[in-house]
């Protein structure tokens, strides 16, 4: 049996990225603010992850009812993440800024925390991709907080890596991937923002070079599916063909 927990499944990448995994044979549970539609199919629960408790308790109690023994690949996609707010630095507000890093940072490793304990004992393959950005790795002008919030992601993976290295049971490894630049509403609100290097994204969307939230999935699934999952910790799908 193959699980997998998935953040921001309502819309864009985590959408797609849900209904790939359920193709491909994994039981998925989806984790998003908006209502789950009663046809979805995989399992939705509406969760704020800004919220005290940044939906830790939603994943644990999933993944406690789980047959875990015949779970033989256990994946946690951290997905659900914000570019806003967009400005200058002296611009940004900070409350802002603070729902800002929630989101992208501190939700992802409190549930990453909570996905290893409830998973310690298990015989599965235990995995973590977060879903990160080219903006980690390239510092963009009125783009501090995603900047800081999808490094320290990053980050965040290397030191998970570091501490489960070199395991002989109860192993896990993480990947912080950027997954390209995909025609979603995300892109819709960074195209309608003033900000110094916007041309490039809105020539992205007028010459139809976005790839669809589809095709950015199926390479994440193909990704995946590579052997040697971990061993470039920082990567980014575009490395593939
Ligand atoms: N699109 C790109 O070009 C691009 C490029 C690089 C990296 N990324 C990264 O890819 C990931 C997905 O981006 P996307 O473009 O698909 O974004 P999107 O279209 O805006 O979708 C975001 C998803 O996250 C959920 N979400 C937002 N706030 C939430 C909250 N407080 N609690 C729970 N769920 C929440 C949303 O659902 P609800 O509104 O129902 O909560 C939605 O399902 C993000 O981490 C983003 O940084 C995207």
């Amino acid at each position: 049996m193959k699980i997998a927990v998935v953040t921001g499944t309502t819309a864009g990448l985590g959408m797609a990225l849900a209904r790939g995994l359920i193709a491909a044979g994994y039981r998925v549970l989806g984790v998003s603010r908006s209502a789950v539609p009663a046809d979805c199919p995989w399992e939705g629960v509406s969760c704020d992850l800004t919220e005290p408790g940044f939906g830790t308790a939603v994943i644990v109690d999933w993944l406690a009812a789980l047959p875990s023994d015949s779970v033989e690949d256990a994946l946690l996609i951290l997905n659900a993440g914000t570019a806003d707010p967009i400005g200058a630095v002296e611009a940004l507000l900070p409350e802002e800024l603070q729902r800002h890093v929630t989101l992208n940072l501190t939700a992802p490793m409190a549930l990453t925390g909570a996905f290893l304990k409830a998973t310690a004992d298990w015989p599965a393959e235990r995995r973590i991709l977060a879903i990160s950005s080219g903006a980690s790795r390239r510092a963009t002008p009125y783009w501090s907080a995603y900047t800081a919030s999808k490094s320290g992601l990053d980050g965040f993976v290397r030191a998970v890596n570091a501490e489960y290295a070199g395991r002989t049971s109860g192993r896990a490894s993480a990947v912080a991937l950027a997954p390209g630049v995909i025609d979603t509403a995300m892109q819709a609100g960074i195209r309608a923002k003033d900000f110094p290097t916007v041309d490039r994204y809105r020539g992205l969307k007028e010459r139809g070079e976005l790839w669809t939230p589809d095709e950015a999935a199926g390479r994440i699934l193909a990704y995946l599916s590579k052997p040697g999952f971990g061993s470039v910790e920082l990567d980014d799908v575009r490395n593939y063909a």
